[in-house]
């Protein structure tokens, strides 16, 4: 451990079988962490719902949040040492063993970010397209597919929500929200008005075209458009010579 004064302390964390090391802050998750060296491991949702982040503790003292649910982590689990990357903090420092993944997509680094609201427009009963420029930094460059974190007033928590529109060198950038009833995040996000600022970090995601000598099938419903729209008009920015379908469900029918 490595510690500065009343700063936060850091923790040196080894990956196994691979043996790369990184720094983790005190109350950064692992998967957070990762992703800031710019080291690929499995994830999806960073929020500890779906698994994709699992590892084993072969030494070191952590924390396991809440939020994990004993469906994504099971209590037999638990007691073998696995955890959920996005969802750990680490209490010492710590050899883990997960599965890094090879780089098949480029990787585009983290920022935090802070943004002003340009426009926030109900396109639907409860869908709103809401559209953000970036003032810190002013601009961040990702791949179609990917999503940011929004931080959420009053909320620990951030909430994701995905880019709707392919890099472009302004920092313009387009977000389609569902407002779900009882929802804190989509709320707020929902009630932005143009001028307001918000903040988070980005961009995640694994999600991104690979391959574009193939037919490509999209599918998607409500909000889920915002992420294949994106895909789909950074497809057609180049000369694309096979067939792209896309599989679109209202919300509605
Ligand atoms: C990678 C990723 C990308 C995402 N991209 C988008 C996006 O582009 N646009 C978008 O609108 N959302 C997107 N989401 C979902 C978004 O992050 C929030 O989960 C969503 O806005 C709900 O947050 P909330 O705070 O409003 O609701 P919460 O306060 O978290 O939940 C309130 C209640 O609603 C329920 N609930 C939560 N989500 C839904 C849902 N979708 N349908 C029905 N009930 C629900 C909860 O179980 C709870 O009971 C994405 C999520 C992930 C993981
Ligand atoms: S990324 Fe989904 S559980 Fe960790």
């Amino acid at each position: 451990m490595r510690s500065y004064g009343t700063e936060l302390a850091m923790y040196e964390v080894t990956l196994e079988p691979s043996g790369k090391n990184m720094v983790v802050k005190e109350g950064q998750t692992l998967l957070d962490a990762a992703i800031r060296n710019g080291i690929q491991i499995p994830y999806g949702c960073r929020h500890g719902s779906c698994s994709a982040c699992k590892a084993q503790v072969l030494e070191g003292d952590y924390q396991l949040m809440d939020r994990v649910s004993d469906y994504s982590l099971m209590s037999f689990e638990r007691e073998e040492g696995y955890i959920l990357a996005c969802s750990t903090v680490a209490e010492s420092d710590m050899v883990i063993e997960i599965e890094e993944e090879e780089a098949d997509t480029p990787f585009f680094p983290v920022y935090d970010f802070q943004a002003d609201v340009v426009e926030n427009v109900a396109c639907a009963a409860d869908i709103h397209k809401i559209i953000i420029k970036l003032s810190d930094p002013s601009e961040i460059n990702y791949a179609a597919g990917q999503f940011f974190e929004f931080d959420i007033p009053n909320l620990e928590d951030t909430r994701a929500y995905s880019m709707a529109n392919p890099f472009a060198m302004n920092g313009i950038i387009e977000f389609h929200v569902r407002r779900i009833k009882n929802g804190i995040g989509s709320a707020y996000m929902c009630n932005l008005a143009p001028g307001d600022k918000v903040s988070g970090s980005g961009p995640y995601g694994r999600m991104q075209l690979r391959n574009r000598n193939k037919d490509m099938l999209f599918v998607a419903g409500g909000s889920g458009m915002a992420p294949i729209k994106a895909l789909i008009e950074e497809l057609y920015s180049e000369p694309y010579e096979g067939n792209a379908y896309f599989f679109f469900r209202s919300p509605y029918s």
